[in-house]
């Protein structure tokens, strides 16, 4: 740890801290909504790339506590959103699970061709020890009016990245076998439905005060696919969580599900729902926000474009949106490109200074 830690305030009474975050999600409307951006820490820091470079790969920084827990509270520092996200990957659990994950430059994700039978569920707590040892670290340092938010890809986005080997243009592989080898991908989503389950709720234990579920490539499936594979498995997971932690708000974020995100809110019993810059916003606030509340959903584009078109755009969202429970983020994840002078401008707006 360096410097000073993000805004930590001593807690005085015993009284719990308000965090606007939570409150949103708890359904409250504000005057000022909450903020926080996807992908908030990240090579667009100066900061975080010279942590990055220290840690050695990317990977190695995920499993270091400190580490990890500095470049999750070195956006709060610059920019003071309302939340943190833990500092770490959707790709940690194959890789606990025992099918190896490589990050390679200018590359992205490279895992191992995929043996289902040779994933091993019993690893993944030791593997994934120093994650919950991170959430430990971050909540020693955050402040009081902060929230932390753990996280997990969901069981039909991380198993696109196991079966195809990495990223993918077109996901013709598992496509194929969702019609072809239906009981071996099925077998692969229950597993990997389990094993988020037991990951998130150890996230939960160690500190995380709210969830986000990173369904990445929900869109890509047709309707009775999208109710399989992206639907039931979340409903799932999420039924889980809330018996044992009521309390803790739990964020679908089903990128391209477009109507579809009505069926998601309705059959998954999230809390909230991530907007993706595609859905139209007013639609979205007629529809959706009254079922639930939102959080989204700036182009990642404006924000790195930055400038009059970045500032009309929020202004446009915080109108539609500001009637009701809402929490204002990017659409998608901040580009690597983004000049952190922009993410400067638009906090600065969205805090009202
Ligand atoms: O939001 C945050 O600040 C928390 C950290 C976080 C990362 N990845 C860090 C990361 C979160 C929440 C993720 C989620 C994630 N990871 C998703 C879901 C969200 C989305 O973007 O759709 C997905 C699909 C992944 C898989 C992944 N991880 C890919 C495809 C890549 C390579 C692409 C790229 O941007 O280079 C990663 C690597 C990764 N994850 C980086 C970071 C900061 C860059 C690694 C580096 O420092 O070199």
């Amino acid at each position: 740890m360096t410097g000073q830690a993000a805004g930590k305030t001593e807690q005085s009474s015993q009284k719990p801290a308000h965090k606007p975050f939570l409150a949103a999600l708890s359904g409250k409307t504000q005057e000022r909504p909450p903020f926080w951006f996807m992908r908030q820490a990240g090579r667009y820091l100066p900061e975080y790339r010279k942590i990055r470079a220290e840690a050695g790969g990317f990977l190695d920084l995920c499993f270091s506590p400190d580490l990890a827990a500095e470049v999750t509270l070195q956006p709060l520092r610059r920019f003071d959103m309302d939340a943190a996200i833990l500092f770490s990957d959707i790709l940690i659990v194959p890789y606990a699970l025992g099918q190896s994950v490589a990050f390679e430059e200018g590359r992205g994700p490279v895992l191992e061709p995929l043996e289902i039978s040779a994933l091993e569920a019993k690893n993944l707590h030791e593997a994934a020890k120093p994650v919950y040892r991170t959430i430990r670290a971050i909540r020693k340092q955050l402040a009081a009016e902060k929230a932390l938010i753990g996280f997990a890809g969901a069981p039909w986005t991380v198993a696109t990245y196991m079966v195809e080997g990495g990223s993918s243009r077109e996901f013709k592989t598992i496509r194929e076998m969702a019609y072809k080898k239906p009981q071996r991908l099925d077998r692969l989503i229950a597993l990997l439905t389990e094993a988020t389950t037991e990951y998130l709720l150890r996230q939960i234990d160690a500190g995380a005060e709210a969830i986000q579920i990173f369904d990445s490539w929900a869109g890509i499936l047709p309707q009775p696919l999208f109710e399989k594979y992206v639907i039931a498995p979340t409903a799932e997971i999420v039924s889980v969580l809330q018996r044992r932690y009521p309390d803790v708000p739990v964020i679908g974020f089903p990128k391209g599900a477009g109507l579809l995100y009505q069926n998601y809110i309705a059959e998954t019993g999230v809390t909230a729902v991530s907007l993706d810059h595609t859905l139209p916003s007013e639609w979205a606030a007629r529809h959706l926000q009254k079922l639930c509340p939102v959080q989204g959903c700036l182009d990642p584009m404006a924000l790195l474009a930055g400038g009059d078109v970045m500032l009309d755009e929020a202004k446009r969202l915080l109108d539609i949106f500001s009637g009701g429970a809402f929490v204002f983020n990017l659409g998608h994840g901040i580009h690597k490109e983004t000049p952190p002078e922009n993410v400067a401008v638009l906090s600065a707006f969205l805090k009202g200074e």
